[in-house]
């Protein structure tokens, strides 16, 4: 079925008390308008309209150029929004109407209410859910036959109509032609004084037209992201989602309720998450990895085999069997290449480390480039600023830096050189050769006695 999608996403949102449209609001690392988007995705729908009007051009910029944008100039409500696509609409038979704001949706439940639309001929399918306590939604009305015939709005509700318990999820699949003659149709006669999409139902049951439901086996897919509770409630739901959906596939979580793991992560079969793993972004994790306790990484990319511990990594990324932690921090532009150790205390930022290298104690390594099978001893610090201007340094293969070393940069240290430990180093360092730049050592003999003697 040649179907398209018009996603309404200009609301005020005043209930989420926010300076941002709350279709923007981050769940789960997407705004909650593109879980709806991809949700559309997933059952083959490629035209999308997306009306703007709150916040337009953030959410244009923020959803990109795959979409024709509707701008409604005034947020006069659902069916004024869904008009304003009309002189856009191009030419396929049927369209979803969806809210932008009710991100739990799933492929699967848009799926079934199209093969519904079409098997029953319809000419709106809508989809609800059962709710002992409905709330703030709007209530479904049947007729005698048990057919749709209208929706009200709880606020517009008669003491008996809020009684139902059969709701309007904000979900709908018509046929386009009779979609935009209801719409045109539409007054705004009601307690909030706007243009309810939702009129245009009763519009097209009273003229004689198909009205098709579809209900919800899972009531969370109709959360409506509202106010911030619902918005946290929806987060409990779609984390759950993503964890069981890694688990399905082989991942272990150790107390899977305490990991935090966002929409586009993936993670490889036979790695175990421990508890207290916050995993971001467009994070990628290999097999057979280790992560955690208490670890977050924010769009990383992780090899195979790797184990990371009470650490946090950004925009960095590890190659296979690399030892992270505990209590590392790698900033942006941190890689690891494969078996890199990097231990405890150690901060690297905008640096990359070859093969096998290990950096395992309290160390700074910022804006360096360091070869393969290197040792950086306890305590180095790579001086990469001088208050005015970041320089890097450059580490050759094989090379060993002694604990406690200065690293002043711009400083070159060659392959296989060695650096004497508690060294700072302000010359570049030749190949094989030994840097000691510390002041010599010098015993006083019987110091201490004599001082014993002066003062007894
Ligand atoms: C709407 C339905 C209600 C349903 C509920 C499901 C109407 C009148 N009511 O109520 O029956 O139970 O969704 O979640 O449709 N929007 C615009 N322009 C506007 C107004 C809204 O683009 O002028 C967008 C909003 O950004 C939002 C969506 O439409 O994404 C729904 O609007 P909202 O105000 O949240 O409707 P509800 O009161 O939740
Ligand atoms: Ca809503």
């Amino acid at each position: 079925m040649q179907t398209s999608a018009i996603i309404l996403a200009g609301g005020a949102g005043k209930r989420m008390q926010s300076k941002t449209n709350k279709v923007l609001h981050n769940l789960c690392g997407r705004p909650v308008v593109e879980h709806v988007i991809n949700a559309c995705q997933e059952t083959g729908i490629s035209r999308f309209y997306v009306v703007i009007g709150r916040d337009a051009s953030q959410v244009r910029e923020r959803l990109g150029d795959d979409y024709t944008y509707v701008l409604q100039e005034e947020q006069l409500g659902t069916g004024h929004a869904a008009l304003q696509v009309k002189p856009y609409y191009q030419h396929e038979p049927h369209v979803f109407v969806l809210c932008g704001d009710a991100p739990l949706i799933t492929g699967a439940t848009l799926k079934r209410m199209q093969q519904i639309h079409l098997e029953q001929n319809a000419d709106v399918t809508l989809l609800t859910a059962i709710f002992p306590e409905p709330g703030d939604y709007g209530r479904v009305l049947r007729d005698a036959n048990g057919q749709v015939c209208g929706l009200v709005e709880v606020k517009d509700a008669t003491l008996e109509q809020q009684a139902i318990t059969e709701i309007n999820a904000g979900f709908y699949c018509f046929r386009a032609r009779e979609l935009f003659q209801a719409l045109e149709q539409l007054t705004n006669d009601n307690a909030q004084g706007e243009y309810y999409l939702t009129d245009v139902i009763q519009t097209i049951y009273q003229a004689g037209g198909r009205v098709a439901s579809c209900t919800l086996d899972d009531n969370n897919e109709s959360l409506g992201i509202n106010d911030r509770v619902r918005l946290a409630e929806a987060e409990k739901v779609l984390r759950q989602r993503i964890r069981n959906r890694l688990m399905l596939a082989g991942v272990t979580f150790l107390q899977p309720e305490t990991c935090l793991v966002d929409a586009g992560v993936s993670i490889g079969q036979d790695t175990v998450i421990y508890p207290g793993v916050i995993l971001e972004g467009n994070t990628t994790i290999g097999r057979d990895c280790v992560i955690g306790p208490n670890t977050r990484l924010v769009d990383c990319q992780v090899g195979a085999g790797v184990s990371i511990e009470f650490s946090v990594a950004r925009q960095s990324t590890l190659g296979d069997n690399c030892v992270v932690g505990p209590y590392a921090y790698l900033r942006p532009r941190t890689e690891l290449a494969a078996g890199v150790k990097v231990g405890t205390f150690v901060e690297l930022k905008n640096s990359q480390v070859g093969a096998g290298s290990k950096i395992p104690h309290q160390s700074y390594v910022g804006d360096a480039t360091i070869g393969a099978g290197v040792n950086v001893g306890a305590g180095t610090i790579f001086v990469n600023y001088d208050g005015r201007d970041k320089y890097r340094s450059v580490v050759e293969d094989g090379a060993f830096i002694g604990c406690n070393s200065n690293l002043v940069s711009p400083v070159h240290i060659g392959q296989d050189a060695y650096v004497a430990a508690g060294s700072t180093v302000t010359k570049d360092v030749p190949q094989d050769a030994l840097a000691v730049a510390r002041s010599r050592q010098e015993n006083k003999e019987g110091w201490v006695a004599r001082r014993r003697q002066r003062i007894p």
